[in-house]
C-alpha cells in the first residue's frame, strides 16, 4: 500500500473513502464536525436518530453525503472522549481497517491521527494509523488459492500537519518488513523449507546493496562442530541450512547487533511426536526466522546507521529412521554436551549452536527470537511476547520499545534457582526442564550458551501468529525490534 501526506480537508479530498471519528454524547471530532457542517448537519441528525453508533470501534459507512467530494465517509465510534488512550486508538484504527479491507474504494484518507491521544505524539499516531491499515488490508500474497482475492485498497493518506515529509516512506519501510515476516510465516512447510529460506536470504542481498548473505550447509556446520543443530535436522530429507545476513549501515568498527531467529520450518516433534490436533500450526515454528528477515528488510529500507547481523538456523524436525532420539547425547558447538530427553524441545538445540556462532561478531547486543515454548503461551497468552534477559538495561530497552509500538513484551525471570531443573545424569545439561516454568527453563538453557554476552531472549510462541483455521502470522515482534534499533541509532 502507498502512504501519503495530504493537506486536503475531509470534505474536499478526492479519496474513495474518508475516515473520521465521533465520541459518545454527540461529540464530533474536528474532522467529523467539518463534514457535518458541509453536509448540513446530516451526521448530527443520524446520531440523534440512533443510526450512527459512537460505540468504541463501531464502523458506519455512509454513501453520498451532500457537499462531500468523496463518495464514502466511514464514521468510526471513539467511545467516551475522556477514556481515549493508546490502546483504544489502536482498537479504533484496527476495527476501521476491517471495513476498509472489505470496501470497494481503492484509496482512503484517514483523519483519525487528528484525535488527541494522551501521551502519544503526532508521529506515533500517524505511523500507527498507516501500519495498522496496511496490516488490516494484508492478504497473503503468495497464496496457492486458484482464484486469489486481490487487495482493493492500495493508497492511504493522512493529514500532513506537523509531520516530517519522509514519514510515509519510513512507515512504508517498516510495513514492508512486517509484511515479509507475515508472508514467510504463512507459507506452507512443503514450500518454505530450509532451502527456501536460504534463497530468500539471497534475495535479501540482491535487493539491498548494504546486505551480504552467506549460507552454511551441512558440511560447513559439521566442520564448525554444530552437533546439536545437526542432530535436530537428521530425520528430515531437507538439508539444514544456516543463513547469515550482514547489514552494514555504519563504519566497520561499530560492533553489530546480532539477531538470531528460530527457523524450524516444520516441527512435528520428531520421535517425541506431537499429537495430530493442531500440528498444522507448527508450520509457524519458523516465525523467529521470519522476524529476522522482516527486521533486516525494514532496517535496510530505513537505512539505519547501524551494523546488524541476522543469523537464521533452519531445520525441519521430523521422525525417521535417521532421527535423533530421546536419550541421545550430542555435542554442541560450544563444547557443552546435551542429553536429549525430548526431541520436541528442538528449538533450544538449534539456537544454542547459532548463539555460539554469533560470538564471532562480538555483538554489542544479541537477541534471539523464537517460537520456543507452549509454556510461554500458558503464562502470557497472545498479548505479550515473553522477554528474558539477565541484562536489566537491555530488558528495559526492549520492553519500552514494545510499549511504544504496542507490540509488547513482558519479563520472566532467569534466576539461577531454575538452572537445577536442567541437570542431567549423562551430559553437561539436559534439553528438558521438567513440568514447571517451561518458558523460563528454556531461557535458562539458552543462557548457558550466552555467558558474558549482552543477550536477551524473546519467546514469541503466543504472539507470532493467530491461532485457528484462518490464523495468519502477525508480523510480531518486528515493530518492537525495529523501534528498539532505531531508538539506538
Ligand atoms: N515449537 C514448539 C513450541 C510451541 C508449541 C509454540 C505450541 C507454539 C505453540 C517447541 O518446539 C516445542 O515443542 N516445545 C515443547 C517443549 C517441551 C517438549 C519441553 C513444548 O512447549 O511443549
Ligand atoms: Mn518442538
Ligand atoms: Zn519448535
Amino acid at each position: 500500500m502507498d502512504f501519503h501526506l495530504s493537506t486536503q480537508r475531509p470534505h474536499s479530498t478526492q479519496a474513495g473513502v474518508v475516515v473520521v471519528g465521533i465520541f459518545d454524547d454527540g461529540i464530533l471530532s474536528s474532522a467529523a464536525a467539518e463534514i457535518d457542517e458541509v453536509a448540513q448537519g446530516r451526521l448530527k441528525s443520524l446520531i440523534e436518530s440512533g443510526d450512527l453508533s459512537s460505540r468504541l470501534g463501531a464502523a458506519n459507512l455512509i454513501h453520498a453525503l451532500p457537499g462531500v467530494a468523496s463518495p464514502r465517509v466511514l464514521v468510526v465510534g471513539l467511545g467516551e472522549q475522556r477514556k481515549m488512550d493508546a490502546a483504544r486508538f489502536l482498537r479504533v484504527v484496527r476495527d476501521s481497517s476491517k471495513v476498509l479491507r472489505g470496501a470497494s474504494a481503492t484509496s482512503a484518507a484517514s483523519y483519525l491521527p487528528e484525535i488527541d491521544v494522551p501521551g502519544r505524539d503526532a508521529n506515533w499516531k500517524a505511523e500507527q494509523n498507516l501500519l495498522l491499515v496496511d496490516h488490516g488490508c494484508y492478504r497473503y500474497a503468495r497464496t496457492y488459492k486458484t482464484s486469489p482475492e486481490a487487495p482493493k485498497l492500495t493508497s492511504l493518506s493522512i493529514p500532513a500537519a506537523e509531520l516530517p515529509s519522509d514519514l510515509p516512506q519510513r512507515a512504508q519501510a517498516l510495513a514492508a518488513g512486517v509484511r515479509l515476516t507475515r508472508e514467510l510465516g504463512n507459507l506452507p512447510p512443503n514450500i518454505c523449507n530450509p532451502a527456501y529460506l536460504a534463497e530468500e536470504a539471497g534475495h535479501m542481498a540482491d535487493r539491498h546493496d548494504d546486505i551480504d548473505t552467506e549460507v552454511l550447509g551441512r558440511a560447513q556446520m559439521e566442520t564448525l562442530g554444530m552437533g546439536s543443530l545437526l542432530a535436530v535436522g537428521q530425520g528430515s530429507a531437507n538439508e539444514p541450512k544456516m543463513m547469515v545476513m550482514n547489514y552494514s549501515g555504519a563504519a566497520k568498527g561499530n560492533k553489530p547487533v546480532v539477531l538470531v531467529g528460530k527457523g524450524v520450518t516444520f516441527d512435528s516433534g520428531g520421535l517425541s511426536l506431537k499429537p495430530g490436533a493442531g500440528m498444522e500450526e507448527m508450520k509457524f515454528d519458523m516465525c523467529g526466522a521470519a522476524t529476522v528477515f522482516g527486521v533486516m528488510e525494514a532496517v535496510a529500507g530505513l537505512k539505519l546507521p547501524i551494523n546488524l547481523v541476522g543469523v537464521v538456523p533452519a531445520v525441519e524436525n521430523m521422525p525417521d529412521g535417521r532421527s535423533y532420539r530421546p536419550s541421545d547425547v550430542v555435542t554442541s558447538m560450544s563444547g557443552l554436551t546435551i542429553e536429549v530427553l525430548n526431541t520436541d524441545a528442538e528449538g533450544r538445540l538449534i539456537l544454542c549452536d547459532a548463539l555460539t556462532y554469533a560470538r564471532r561478531f562480538e555483538p554489542s547486543a544479541l537477541v534471539d527470537i523464537a517460537t520456543l515454548t507452549g509454556a510461554c503461551v500458558v503464562a502470557l497468552g497472545s498479548h505479550a511476547t515473553g522477554l528474558m534477559s539477565r541484562d536489566a538495561d537491555l530488558s528495559d530497552e526492549l520492553r519500552d520499545a514494545g510499549e511504544r509500538m504496542m507490540d509488547r513484551a513482558w519479563p520472566l525471570p532467569l534466576w539461577d534457582d531454575y538452572q537445577s531443573q536442567l541437570e542431567s545424569g549423562f551430559a553437561d545439561i539436559a534439553n528438558l526442564g521438567g513440568k514447571y516454568a517451561g518458558a523460563i527453563t528454556a531461557g535458562c538453557f539458552l543462557s548457558r550458551f550466552t555467558e558474558g554476552m549482552r543477550w536477551a531472549h524473546l519467546d514469541i510462541a503466543g504472539s507470532a501468529w493467530d491461532s485457528g483455521r484462518k490464523g495468519n502470522a502477525t508480523g510480531r515482534p518486528v515493530g518492537l525490534l525495529v523501534e528498539w534499533l532505531r531508538s539506538q541509532a
